[in-house]
């Protein structure tokens, strides 16, 4: 099984993580996809930040919920990262479906429950994504299994993924049970046998967050359906090197 690169917050090794020019530096290094992380402002858009706080990757302070959303598009995200960023803005969820539509790229959309519950935050992705026909190239994932019980509720044919750093006892039945699809894992929890059980069950595995050279090599020989990498360009040429080996 050829493993997926997924762009984790876009190219974020290279750019400011859940940007544009990180999702469009992604697609140039040629990563089979994106993930990016899905919080609500106070007018209820969609917009794409990792943290709940604006703080650590912007210029300005405060809980991405108490921000309108015209509000947040004032704040800089780029400049912490680097100045050649500077002035970049947080995406809403549309501006990224707008650019995704025409290019062959998988969708891996993390909605970020597990701290605050957004009111009705997954009915609003879910929308989107069904009025940009992006449902059957999404995955929609959260470490709060609430919402991933809710996105199947609305429809049962929209993928999702469970995510946990957390080495529970009978994950694969867990995830089964909420119901969801696949599995996103931490790395350290990767193993052989937790691969086999879920390839046993027809539970794919992605692996977070795989820099280290040793580590994609790894996720390649287990045959993960995926893993999430700040640095696409280096899984991609050591997968093009085994490609090349065999
Ligand atoms: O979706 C995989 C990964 O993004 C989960 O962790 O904290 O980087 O959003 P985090
Ligand atoms: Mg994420």
């Amino acid at each position: 099984m050829l493993t997926h690169i997924i762009a984790h917050r876009g190219a974020s090794g290279y750019a400011p993580e859940n940007t544009m020019a990180a999702f469009r530096l992604a697609e140039k290094m040629g990563a089979d996809g994106v993930e990016t992380d899905v919080q609500l402002t106070k007018d209820g858009v969609p917009v794409l930040i990792h943290d709940e706080n604006v703080r650590r990757t912007t210029n300005g302070t405060g809980f991405v919920q108490d921000y309108t959303f015209d509000e947040l598009r004032k704040l800089d995200t780029g400049s912490w990262f680097s100045s050649e960023f500077t002035g970049l803005q947080i995406p809403s969820l549309e501006e990224l479906l707008q650019w995704i539509i025409d290019r062959p790229l998988f969708l891996h959309l993390e909605l970020k429950t597990d701290v605050i519950p957004y009111t009705h935050i997954e009915k609003k992705v879910y929308t989107l994504l069904r009025n940009y026909h992006m449902l059957e190239r999404t995955c929609m994932s959260s470490f709060n299994e609430n919402t991933l019980a809710v996105i199947k509720d609305l429809n049962p044919s929209v993928r999702t993924a469970f995510l946990t750093s957390t080495n529970m006892r009978k994950l694969i039945p867990f995830v089964s049970s909420i119901p969801a699809d696949d599995l996103h894992i931490k790395h350290t929890l990767l193993s052989r046998k937790l691969v086999q059980r879920g390839n046993k069950n027809r539970v794919e595995m992605r692996v977070y967050t795989v820099n280290k050279p040793a580590l994609i090599r790894k996720c390649f020989q287990l045959s993960c359906a995926g893993i999430f990498t700040d640095v696409p360009d280096i899984a991609l040429s050591i997968r093009k090197a085994q490609e090349r080996s065999t």
